[in-house]
């Protein structure tokens, strides 16, 4: 009989792992750099960290391996192999059997940590296996991002003669602040692709955002197909704020987006605005309007004009559409039906409405959550309200024992700009630059208790943006500040140490052709040493 030399090499192996020996050759002595998991580059900030000053080299005898009964836990390790192979270019083995497997990377699935919290998750690194353990795959695609910012950004040449990523060794033990850890992105004012989308998905995933917030409509158009309302994106989805050409989701698109965002541990909030900032509706179909003006096509920026009629059942049909179709195409619990700003809806008007459209919300399983105004009408508790102006509503909805979503515009929101010099962004709740978006405790901001908050979401209105890099420019940096502040512990918050950890996000976000605000406060620790203001 022959054996073929690659036969017989394929049967050692084989054989080696019905004996489960090791493979045999001389074990590896890397003399890798003695680095400190405590000075580490993480954002945010770990719950606990321990350091054992030596490092695991992640290298060509790396393999992942995942917890043997969860597809979702196979589905995080194929994340991270594919995150690998953009960053270092390297295809790392997913639970496949292979025989020079020297230093495993093992995602555990452990019950105990479910008690803690579903996201939270216990990293140990040792010299020649990494065990990330989490209760759920949620928990283990959070740790997946910490471990990603442990990965050097240079490989190290002079330890052996293949490239090695020392990462630095110990424990990390974390777990999230707050549940809810959002973003918003108005893609009514100027439209956003879906790709443009999913790029952001990316980043917010990087910094354990778990939601993101879709504006999905207002006065100047309409974003996501309703079948059974064509008009709404044949004659409003190809408008927006200036000149400029619109768009629009269809429902595949859409579903495309609610998938993408699952596979990074993110819920899809999809909004509707209403009963006011809903002239683009009216356009399509002038029935539902209540302002008493012939509707138009609007591409300015003002606020507060257009107003559903609360009187018409065919208004309530049309929402019973709406809300029925969208909720179809997504999963998420939740359902936002805007609220703000109806400054032409008359207070008994609005007050009915809203209490009509929670109905219509809960009749199709969804959560209703509303800008803060909503409070006003007899909501349920099981509703939502996102403080982002009134103090008085936020502590009105304390007193109906609601849950809060905390977005205040003088600090949560992303399209204020950073200072004088900022090219894009409005001001009128004052400017926002980097500190002041760190700097406050969400978890006692307006001495609203802790319990009635879910959590920060930053919202980024697009009135003067209209491409992905000023929709950066404004998320970035202050979107990874919000990430901290939801995910650490208050205790672990410090804007000198928060400063230096953020100047070293700079080789990511230039990897990621991130145009982030170079902010002066920052000392940016750019790969090439020249300041980005002085590139370009
Ligand atoms: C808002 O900024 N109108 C919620």
């Amino acid at each position: 009989m022959h054996y073929s030399k690659s036969s017989a090499i394929a049967f050692s192996c084989i054989a080696m792992l019905f004996f489960s020996c090791k493979p045999e050759k001389e074990p590896r002595h890397l003399n890798l750099p003695k680095t400190d998991l405590t000075q580490a580059d993480l954002i945010p900030k770990p719950s606990t960290t321990e350091a054992t000053y030596s490092a695991f080299p992640l290298d060509r005898f790396t393999a992942i391996h995942t917890a043997p009964d969860s597809l979702d836990f196979n589905d995080v390790g194929l994340f991270l192999a594919d995150k690998l192979k953009d960053l270092i270019q390297m295809d790392v083995p997913v639970n496949t059997e292979f025989p020079n497997q020297e230093s495993v990377i093992y995602i555990h699935h452990s019950n105990s940590l479910s008690k803690i919290n579903q996201e939270s998750y216990f990293l140990k690194i040792n010299r020649d296996s990494i065990v990330l353990s989490a209760a759920s795959a949620a928990g283990a695609f959070r740790g997946i991002q910490t471990l990603r910012q442990l990965i050097p950004s240079k490989a190290s040449d002079s330890i052996i003669d293949y490239p090695v990523w020392p990462i630095p060794s110990g424990s990390i033990n974390d777990s999230p602040l707050f549940a809810y850890r959002g973003a918003m992105l108005d893609v009514a004012r100027h439209f956003f692709t879906v790709e443009e989308v999913k790029k952001y998905i990316d980043l917010l995933a990087y910094y354990k955002y778990n939601i993101l917030h879709l504006h999905l409509t207002d006065d100047q158009g309409w974003r996501i197909e309703i079948k059974s309302w064509p008009k709404l994106t044949e004659i409003s989805g190809v408008t927006e704020v200036g000149s400029e050409p619109g768009g629009f989701y269809t429902q595949e698109d859409y579903k495309i987006i609610v998938e993408y965002a699952a596979q990074n541990h993110i819920t899809i909030i999809p909004e509707v605005d209403m009963p006011g900032h809903t002239n683009a509706a009216s356009v399509a179909y002038p029935i539902l309007n209540g302002n008493g003006k012939t509707p138009k096509i609007y591409r300015g920026t003002h606020v507060g004009f257009s107003t559903f009629d609360t009187h018409k059942d065919t208004v309530y049909t049309f929402i019973d559409d709406v809300v029925r179709e969208i909720s179809a195409l997504t999963p998420g619990p939740y359902f936002h039906i805007g609220g703000d700003e109806s400054h032409v809806t008359k207070k008994d008007d609005y007050i009915y409405f809203v209490n009509k459209v929670e109905q219509i919300v809960q009749r199709y399983d969804k959560i209703m959550i509303g800008w803060d105004e909503i409070v006003t009408a007899d909501i349920d508790t099981t509703s939502i309200a996102q403080f982002w102006s009134s103090t008085d509503n936020a502590k009105m909805a304390v007193a109906k024992n609601l849950k809060i979503i905390m977005s205040p515009a003088n600090k949560a929101y992303l399209d204020m700009k950073y200072d004088l010099e900022s090219e894009y962004g409005l001001n009128w709740a004052g400017y926002v630059p980097v500190d002041t978006a760190y700097i406050w405790k969400p978890e006692s901001y307006k001495n609203i208790p802790q319990k009635n908050i879910l959590g920060i979401e930053a919202p980024l209105w697009s009135e003067t943006i209209s491409t992905i890099s000023e929709l950066e420019y404004l998320a970035f940096p202050r979107a990874i500040g919000f990430a901290e502040l939801n995910w650490s512990q208050p205790e672990n918050r410090d804007w000198e140490n928060y400063k230096a950890r953020l100047g070293n996000q700079a080789p990511f976000l230039e990897k990621m052709n991130v145009n982030y605000y170079p902010s002066p406060l920052i000392e940016w620790k750019t790969e090439s040493e020249i300041p980005k203001t002085l590139k370009k």
